[in-house]
């Protein structure tokens, strides 16, 4: 192997799974930083990782459900399926192929490490699916089955992402080749890590019991104002600078929603709001939220009127993933030393 590393060129990868609705965690953390990657210009590829979302049990009717109305998600948010790749994922068979030869890769002791994996599995451990245990293995055979270079994904991905340049560089390592990229996990923006509304020390998330904890990305302009007008607060005005947020983690939490909503720096919202107290931010918060997100609910709901024109553009968004996915795999299965007939 030479020294330098070899360049790959840019492509974006990141997903999405079909388990119950998007959240504004989602939204901010994810989605809308999928279209600014899209409208930028890189090459763009999103999934909706419906294989993630069977680790723990689905109902298959509520499954479907969820992953066409995550992709009316990804298209109302800003999503354009003929610029950006837009597939489910079980429709493309070289992220579960790949996952298989990530398996052997993955040693048992990273993936015990992984926090997801202990917080979902919770005390009933010995009761988890096995895929829950590999689905970061899997997470790895989504990004590199296209070489992706970038990934932008919230906060809470970060340990994922570092265990799939870990798998990436070992099996470089293993087999002597420089074929697999090391990604960059792209965590930016003023929303990484959206807090839940009525603790400001959870994540925002949406296996919460409480529906009041977090705004859905289908809940209509009332339920966003009335979610973020009973937030949880402290009787403080807001400080004038953003240190003085440190110990205040609701507060801190709001400003970064709508500074991520606005698209300008939680500095530029303490510069506007210092001084006030919540009975003036919350409602412009609350203004503002509904501006953002009522048009994207209201076009979610009427692309989900036509859930055949959805299954069309995921059918053609899957075959152009598999056309670049494909061959990644057979050279992959080449390294390995598995025999592929010729064609
Ligand atoms: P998932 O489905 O839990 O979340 C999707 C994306 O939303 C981000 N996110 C948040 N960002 C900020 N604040 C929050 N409260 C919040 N909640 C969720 C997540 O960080 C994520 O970017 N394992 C992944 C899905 C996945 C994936 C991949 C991602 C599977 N394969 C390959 C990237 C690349 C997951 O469960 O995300």
């Amino acid at each position: 192997m030479s020294d330098t590393p070899k360049a790959f060129p840019p492509r974006i990868f990141s997903g999405i799974q079909p388990s119950g609705g998007l959240t504004l965690g989602n939204y901010l953390g994810a989605l809308k930083r999928f279209v600014q990657a899209q409208d930028d210009g890189t090459e763009t590829i999103y999934c909706m990782v419906d294989l993630h979302a069977i680790t723990v049990w689905q109902d298959p009717a509520k499954l479907r459900h969820a992953t066409r109305e995550l992709a009316a998600g990804f298209i109302a948010a800003g999503i354009d399926p003929a610029r950006s790749i837009l597939f489910n994922q079980s429709q493309v068979p070289a992220h579960a192929e790949l996952a298989w030869i990530f398996n052997c890769v993955a040693r048992m002791g990273w993936l015990k490490r992984m926090t997801q994996f202990k917080d979902k599995a919770g005390k009933n451990a010995e009761n988890a699916s096995v895929g829950l245990f590999a689905y970061p293995a899997l997470m790895a055979a989504d990004i590199l089955a296209y070489h992706a270079t970038h990934v932008p994904v919230g906060e809470d991905q970060k340990q994922h992402l570092e265990l799939t340049r870990d798998i990436a560089a070992k099996f470089n390592h293993d087999f002597g080749v420089e074929f697999f990229p090391i990604v960059e996990p792209v965590i930016e923006g003023a929303a990484t890590r959206v807090m839940s509304l009525r603790d400001g020390t959870k994540k925002m998330s949406k296996s919460d019991p409480s529906d009041m904890s977090r705004i859905n990305l289908t809940d209509d302009a009332d339920a966003i104002a009335q979610k973020l007008r009973k937030a949880r607060t402290d009787p403080e005005p807001l400080p004038d600078t953003l240190d003085a947020l440190a110990e205040r983690p609701e507060a801190r939490n709001l400003v970064n929603i709508y500074a991520a909503l606005a698209d300008i720096t939680p500095e530029d919202v303490i510069a506007q709001y210092a001084g006030q107290g919540f009975g003036t931010f919350k409602p412009a918060l609350a203004d503002l939220a509904v501006d953002k997100l009522a048009p994207i609910n209201a076009e979610m709901s009427r692309l989900m009127q036509d859930v055949a024109e959805i299954d069309r553009i995921l059918g053609d968004g899957a075959a152009r993933a598999n056309a670049i996915a494909q061959p990644i795999l057979e050279q992959c299965y080449d390294i390995v030393g598995l025999i592929r007939a010729a064609r």
